[in-house]
């Protein structure tokens, strides 16, 4: 596995694969890996010539400094956990990313402005800002996000169309543990009781697909919300049920919709969703 610091560096490397035809896969990560990054490494690495993983915490979508200064960082674990699967892992520091702030404000309509947009603003105009840097530097043919950050996804697509980018972007399964929690550097903050009863989320989520015949849209959204709400360890931020590409709130019932939930358990926010 090649390791690249530099941006010149790696996309002079990078050319050079191009000129032979090589497929190159991408996957941006901001580290702390665990087995839900590992899927999508493993799927680009079975689907491309060349697999390449960043690592870079990006300080512009943070919006709370504190969220910043203890995202986990765990360099040494990451690259040993990626090694088998990955050929070229981008590391830069914050300079090398932005040797200049950057100052663009992107346009996404909506997209940008409910669920995760809503309660943490700025957030996706950061991740814009780098996941569009990255792009320039690797210009991948494939580039791999997981369904986890479902609104992470519709807002890349868009961004791919808005600046008419050739990648595709693959949209990936969401990794669960084996009691159904999604997996998440997060989770590992849980207390152990609070861990085992974050099975809950995915449970009643599950349980909600079944209601979907006798109940209203707004209904079914009630239906989830009370029912988490009752447990003791768990407080609801929100829980939505969108059209996949508009990400408008619906009100009938129709195809390609989705339920997107955000909560704290313990000082822990997490966020799950389920197609119906
Ligand atoms: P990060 O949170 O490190 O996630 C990197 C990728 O792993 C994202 O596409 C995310 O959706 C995916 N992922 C995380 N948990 C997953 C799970 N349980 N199952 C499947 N995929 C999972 O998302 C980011 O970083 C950043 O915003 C980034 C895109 C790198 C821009 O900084």
């Amino acid at each position: 596995m090649k390791q690249y610091k530099s941006k010149l560096d790696l996309s002079k490397y990078l050319n050079t694969l191009k000129i032979n035809d090589k497929t190159i896969g991408f996957v941006p990560t901001m580290g702390a890996l665990h087995n839900g990054h590992l899927s999508l490494i493993n799927k680009c690495s079975k689907e491309n010539d060349i697999t390449v993983v960043s690592i870079f915490v990006n300080p512009t979508q943070f919006n709370n400094k504190n969220d910043l200064i203890n995202y986990p960082r765990t360099l040494a674990k990451d690259l040993d956990k990626i090694k088998d699967y990955c050929d070229i892992v981008f590391i830069p520091d914050e300079n090398e990313m932005y040797n200049e702030p950057d100052k663009r404000l992107f346009d996404f309509g909506n997209i940008d402005k409910v669920m995760e947009g809503k309660h943490r603003i700025g957030h996706f105009n950061g991740v814009a800002q780098i996941v569009s840097r990255l792009f320039d530097i690797v210009q991948p043919t494939n580039a791999y996000f997981g369904l986890k950050d479902f609104q992470q996804v519709a807002i890349i697509k868009n961004l791919v169309q808005q600046l008419d980018l050739k990648t595709n972007i693959i949209s990936c399964k969401i990794l669960r543990e084996e009691s159904g929690l999604a997996m998440s550097s997060r989770n590992e903050r849980l207390a152990p009781k609070l861990r085992e009863n974050a099975a809950i989320i995915n449970k009643v989520l599950i349980e909600s697909k079944s209601k979907k015949s006798e109940l209203t849209v707004s209904e079914l959204e009630n239906w989830v919300i009370s029912k988490l709400n009752k447990n003791e360890f768990i407080e609801i931020e929100y829980f939505s049920i969108v059209d996949n590409t508009t990400l408008e709130n619906i009100t009938e019932w129709k195809d390609n919709i989705t339920g997107c939930i955000a909560l704290h358990t313990g000082n822990v926010r997490l966020i799950d969703n389920v197609g119906y």
